[in-house]
C-alpha cells in the first residue's frame, strides 16, 4: 500500500494527490510554507493526512532554526500558519495541538533536543494512525454482510491517512476476511475525490469497484442495489452530528429513506470535544473556479456566480453507528462520546 505521506531522508515525502491517477509524481518538502501551502492547495488531503503533515510541517520549521533565534515566537509563527490551511478537519488541529504540548514540555532541553523530539512525535502521529485505521478495519468488518454492496463517498482511504484508510480501511477489511463485496464510488464533484482516488486505491488492490456520479446514488438505492453506506469523517461533535466531504449529508437522507445502514468511520482524532453540535463546524468554501472548471476547462460562463462549501454536517440521528478504533458507536451518540470523553486522559484537546 502506497503511503500518502512520508518522512525519508531528512525530508517530508508526499504524492501530489491533484495529479493522480494519470501520475504518480512524489513531491519533497523542506520547509513551513511548503508544507501548508501542499495542504492549502490539496496536494494532500483527507482529515488524518493533513494532521500528520500540519505535525511534519512544525518538526520541519523547527529543524530549520538556528541557534539563539527567539523560538517561542518561531514555533507561534510556524503555529499560526499551518493552523490557518484548512478549517473544518479537526484532526489538523489536534496535530497541532500535540505537536505544542511536546514543544512546551521540551523547550527547556535547548534548540537540538526540540528538534530531535518533535520529528519523533510527528513520526509517531504517523505511526499511531496507520495502527488506528487498522484497529477500525477490524472493529468495522463485521458490519459489511457477505455479498454486500458498499457505497462510499470522496476519499476516507490509505491517501486520505497514514495508510490503510478509515471507511476503505473497513472495506479492505472485509475484503481480506473474503467476504464477495462490491464498492460503488460516487465521482465527488467538484474536486473528484472518488473518481480519482478512492476508485485508484481499490482498483490497485482488486476490489471490485465501480464509478458513479453523485447524482446517481438515489436511484440505485431505489432499486436495492445498495445495502450500506460507509464514509470517513472531517469532525464529529459530541452530540455525533458529523462533518464530511459535500454531499454525505444527502446520501445520508437517501439511504434513510430506503432503510439503509448509514456508517461514519473515524479516528477519536476526528472527535471535537469542545463542540456540541454540527452547527458550530466551521466550514470551508473553496475557490469557485472548483466548480467552474474542470481539469482547468470551463464548464460553464467564466463569471457565473458559483457556491462550493467543500463538506456538509450530516445529522447524527442519520447516522447508523460511528466506528472507531476504540469500538463501534452506537446511538444516542451523546452517551457513548461521552463516555469516550472520561476515558480520554485529558480529552484530546
Ligand atoms: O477535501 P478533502 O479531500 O480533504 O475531504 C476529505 C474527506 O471529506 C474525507 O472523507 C475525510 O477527510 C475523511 S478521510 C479519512
Amino acid at each position: 500500500m502506497l503511503p500518502a505521506i512520508t518522512w525519508k531522508k531528512d525530508r517530508l515525502v508526499m504524492v501530489d494527490q491533484r495529479l493522480l491517477p494519470w501520475k504518480e509524481k512524489y513531491l519533497e518538502l523542506i520547509t513551513v510554507e511548503q508544507v501548508a501551502s501542499a495542504i492549502e492547495r490539496m496536494v494532500i488531503r483527507g482529515a488524518p493526512a493533513i494532521g500528520i503533515a500540519a505535525a511534519y510541517g512544525l518538526a520541519l520549521g523547527v529543524r530549520n532554526l538556528s541557534r539563539g533565534c527567539d523560538l517561542e515566537k518561531e514555533f507561534e509563527k510556524f503555529y499560526r500558519r499551518l493552523w490557518k490551511t484548512r478549517p473544518t478537519a479537526r484532526n489538523l488541529f489536534w496535530a497541532l495541538e500535540r505537536m505544542k504540548r511536546v514543544f512546551e514540555e521540551n523547550r527547556k532541553g535547548g534548540l537540538a533536543h526540540l528538534k530531535r523530539v518533535l520529528l519523533q512525535e510527528a513520526r509517531t502521529i504517523e505511526k499511531e494512525d496507520f495502527e488506528i485505521n487498522r484497529k477500525i478495519g477490524e472493529n468495522g468488518a463485521g458490519l459489511i454482510p457477505e455479498g454486500a454492496t458498499v457505497l462510499t463517498h470522496c476519499n476516507a482511504g490509505g491517501l486520505a491517512t497514514a495508510g490503510y484508510g478509515t471507511a476503505l480501511g473497513v472495506i479492505r477489511a472485509a475484503f481480506a476476511r473474503r467476504k464477495n463485496i462490491r464498492v460503488y464510488a460516487c465521482e465527488t464533484r467538484p474536486f473528484l475525490q472518488g473518481a480519482r482516488l478512492t476508485v485508484w486505491e481499490l482498483w490497485r488492490e482488486r476490489i471490485p469497484v465501480t464509478l458513479i456520479t453523485d447524482n446517481m446514488a438515489g436511484w440505485l438505492m431505489s432499486r436495492g442495489e445498495v445495502n450500506l453506506v460507509i464514509v470517513g469523517a472531517d469532525r464529529v461533535t459530541r452530540n455525533g452530528d458529523t462533518a464530511n466531504k459535500i454531499g454525505t449529508y444527502s446520501l445520508a437522507v437517501l439511504a434513510r429513506n430506503h432503510s439503509i445502514p448509514f456508517y461514519v468511520a473515524a479516528p477519536i482524532s476526528t472527535f471535537d470535544f469542545k463542540l456540541k453540535r454540527g452547527e458550530e463546524i466551521p466550514i470551508e468554501e473553496r475557490n469557485p473556479d472548483e466548480v467552474r472548471k474542470i481539469r482547468n476547462r470551463l464548464i460553464t460562463l467564466p463569471d457565473v456566480p458559483v457556491r462550493n462549501p467543500a463538506f456538509d454536517v450530516t445529522p447524527g440521528r442519520l447516522i447508523s453507528a460511528i466506528i472507531t478504533e476504540k469500538g463501534v458507536l452506537r446511538p444516542p451518540f451523546s452517551r457513548e462520546i461521552r463516555k469516550i470523553i472520561h476515558r480520554t486522559d485529558s480529552g484530546n484537546e
